[in-house]
């Protein structure tokens, strides 16, 4: 490759941000000093009762209150239970936008026995249901993450009942019985009209595309248990006899010991939101950060009983390996290129450098022009002889939110999305992954898939939903007004074009080309990006502080000290 040094000199692109960083770290403290008090009344208004004045929000002359940047790492903010903005300390406006947002997320409520337990995938008549009129554990997370917000705890609460009972009835796929701690990927109300009763019937997996267990759903599970205590500051439901063991057992499922010779979790093809043939197999980031995050989070919530102390002990040693072998063989920027650029391969000893034998005629062509100075980012899987080189949104954002990544990681990981904005944002926030695999990759990895054509649906297609974890992780780095610009491309089209699923093309253009329309979690994700970026307290249902004991003895690399 004789033109590489150009590519690399050519790929710079040097920002400011730092400069903003450090003002915005500066200017948060004084955030962190304001006393603020509970604006008990929305809280306590069922969802019936609510109003389209409700739906008001503290507008921009917020903007040139330093006190609402924030900076990266800031534990109180994470620490400090999230409230409403006490009206009259702020001016306050009436969005239309965000009032159809809920109206449209009302909508897609799903009751079962006059009870609120979940929003419907999408409110779509025009096209075929498929599953689409199915509540998914994944897809629930931003609705309930906006109900929180907005204080209206109770149909989050009623989710995590209905969908731990899910988890204890027996599962079997042809004549295969799942493990017990499975959660089902998504869940519909079956009325019987002879005893007029109505039931929940769960997919474990086994109507799905592709017959996978969804490895996330339990993950998710224990992350929005934790979002719910820390939001309503009521432990009783997770020290529930039930909650405790619908934990230890989806934990169980992962902290068995086997054959295993890495901490990262061993995974099929599509058990996660890309949840069809995309190569995100083995070793996957998504799967791996969002494992981190609930180990963490079930840290926090399980008792430290007889059953439950067995648990965390073994959680503190996955975590720490987990955080170590992640940091050390997932992370990239550019001195890590360069090194992985002139390995050598064929190395058997301890001492080896190479340890996963990656031969450097692997590296995709894109990575080297792709690659900015500055930054870097977790990439897409690792292992025996294989680097999935490919950049995936959520598991970068997850590891920035539950600080997988180190602060300098985080910092890097903003710095590279700033740099390759056009790429991974451009007109619709967010690519899912990037690039988009063709011709022939295309064929062998996701076996001719026509929904995964490139730049489309889980091929490098945009995903209005994952505004929500961006703005999650630009808020933890300290990037507030990144997620501001991301969230106005995305009020720029999300509306008019009736909350598609996903968008197509390099820069996200085009509606997808079988987006269902009215998408519960890209409405949710919108409110969610919004309500957050306005009360970045929310940011602490989410957000979990780096831990002492895990912070990493780490090579210097290209993108923090420059
Ligand atoms: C698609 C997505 C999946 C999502 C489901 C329901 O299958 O790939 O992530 O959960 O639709 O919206």
């Amino acid at each position: 490759m004789p033109e590489l040094s150009v590519k690399f000199a050519q790929s710079g692109n040097v920002t400011s941000s730092v400069t903003n960083d450090e003002n915005e770290a500066r200017d948060f403290e004084k955030f962190l000093g304001r006393p603020r008090t509970m604006n008990t009344d929305v809280r306590q208004k069922s969802l019936d009762e609510r109003s389209l004045s409700e739906f008001t929000h503290v507008i921009s002359s917020q903007e040139d209150r330093p006190e609402n940047n924030l900076c990266a790492g800031c534990q109180s903010v994470i620490d400090t239970p999230s409230i409403n903005i006490t009206p009259g300390t702020h001016a306050v406006l009436e969005s239309p936008l965000v009032g159809e947002a809920w109206d449209a997320l009302k909508r897609s409520l799903v009751y079962l026995r006059g009870k609120p337990v979940g929003t419907i995938a999408a409110l779509d008549n025009s096209e075929e249901k498929c599953n689409y009129d199915q509540v998914f554990v994944r897809d629930f997370v931003p609705s309930a993450l906006a109900f929180l917000m907005n204080g209206e705890p109770e149909i989050v609460r009623n989710f995590l009942l209905k969908t731990l009972r899910l988890q204890s009835g027996e599962k079997k796929i042809d004549k295969f019985k799942l493990a017990e701690g499975v959660m089902p990927a998504s869940f519909k109300v079956h009325h019987d009209p002879v005893r007029n009763h109505e039931t929940l019937i769960a997919d474990f997996g086994e109507s799905a595309i592709g017959r996978v267990a969804p490895v996330d759903s339990g993950f998710w599970w224990i992350i929005l248990l934790r979002a719910y205590t820390r939001s309503t500051g009521d432990t009783s439901l997770a020290d529930l006899p039930d909650c405790q063991k619908g934990m230890r057992l989806i934990l169980s499922l992962c902290l068995s010991e086997g054959f295993d010779t890495f901490p990262t979790l061993l995974c099929a093809d599509g058990c996660c939101m890309i949840d069809r043939r995309m190569g995100v197999y083995g070793y996957p980031l998504e799967i791996q950060a969002l494992f981190f995050m609930a180990l963490r989070c079930a840290k926090l919530l399980l008792k430290e009983d007889n059953e439950g102390k067995e648990f965390i002990e073994k959680i503190v040693k996955r975590l720490r390996a987990l955080s170590y072998h992640m940091r050390s063989y997932y992370w990239m920027d550019f001195k890590q290129l360069n090194d992985i650029y002139r390995y050598k391969t064929e190395e058997y000893s301890h001492t080896a450098v190479n340890k996963f034998n990656v031969m450097p005629d692997s590296l995709p062509e894109w990575v080297f022009d792709f690659m900015p100075n500055r930054g870097g980012y977790f990439i897409g899987n690792v292992g025996p002889a294989k680097m999935d080189i490919r950049w995936f949104c959520l598991g970068n954002c997850i590891a920035i939110l539950s600080s997988l990544a180190t602060a300098e990681q985080s910092t890097a990981i903003m710095d590279l999305i700033e740099a390759r904005w056009k790429e991974l944002v451009g007109e619709m926030p967010l690519k899912v992954c990037y690039p988009a695999i063709e011709s022939h990759d295309w064929r062998i990895i996701t076996g001719c898939d026509p929904k995964n054509t490139r730049w489309s649906y889980h091929n490098g297609g945009s995903w209005p939903v994952l505004l929500w974890l961006l703005t999650a992780a630009c808020l933890k780095a300290g990037r507030r007004q990144m997620a501001k610009n991301a969230i106005e491309l995305a009020e720029a089209r999300l509306s008019k074009d009736n909350w598609p699923e996903y968008y197509d093309g390099k820069a996200g253009r085009f509606v997808g080309k079988q987006a269902r329309k009215c998408q519960t979690w890209s409405i949710a994700g919108y409110l969610v990006a919004k309500m957050m970026v306005e009360d970045p307290t929310h940011l602490g249902m989410i957000a979990l502080e780096e831990e002492k004991e895990m912070k990493p003895v780490m090579r210097r690399s290209a993108s923090w000290t420059l």
